[in-house]
């Protein structure tokens, strides 16, 4: 067993088209767990942080501006190998190219709207965690 906990972030796209709940039970229905979890908005210095290690990308103001844009709801979500899993579960990073079944795939179109972020690594999860949960 190697029981994993990540973050997960319903983005602001996804909470303005209604789809928090669905995002939630594909989550719940994989069968990790969601242990720790609050709706909040996302300050510019909290987004920078998040997103670091996209300081120097073109794509970086556009993407701390969007995260930015609405309410987010963040969670910790704990379970076996949680961090992979929950990114199986979202797909890749391009939801035109995500294929059916993940979240990306089936709602998504543009590449800022990509709905969910969920942690890359291990120790991105355990930063991660830190910044929205202390
Ligand atoms: P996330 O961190 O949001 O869960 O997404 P990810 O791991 O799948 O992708 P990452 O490489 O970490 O990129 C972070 C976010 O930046 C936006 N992006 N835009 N315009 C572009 O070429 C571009 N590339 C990435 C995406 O919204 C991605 O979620
Ligand atoms: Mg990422």
């Amino acid at each position: 067993m190697a029981v994993e906990s990540t973050l997960l972030i319903v983005k602001p796209d996804a909470v303005r088209r209604g789809l928090i709940g669905e995002v939630l039970r594909r989550v719940e229905a994989k069968g990790l767990h969601l242990v720790e979890m609050r709706m909040t908005a996302i300050d510019r210095a909290t987004a920078e942080e998040h997103y670091a290690e996209h300081r120097e990308k073109a794509f970086f103001d556009e993407l701390v501006g969007f995260i930015g844009s609405g309410p987010v709801v963040v969670a910790r979500v704990e379970g076996e190998r949680a961090v992979p899993v929950l990114r199986s579960l979202i797909g890749p990073t391009d939801p035109a190219l995500a294929p059916p079944g993940t979240i990306r795939g089936d709602f998504g179109l543009i590449i800022t709207e990509n709905l969910v972020h969920g942690s890359d690594s291990t120790d991105s999860a355990e930063r991660e965690l830190k910044l929205f949960f202390g």
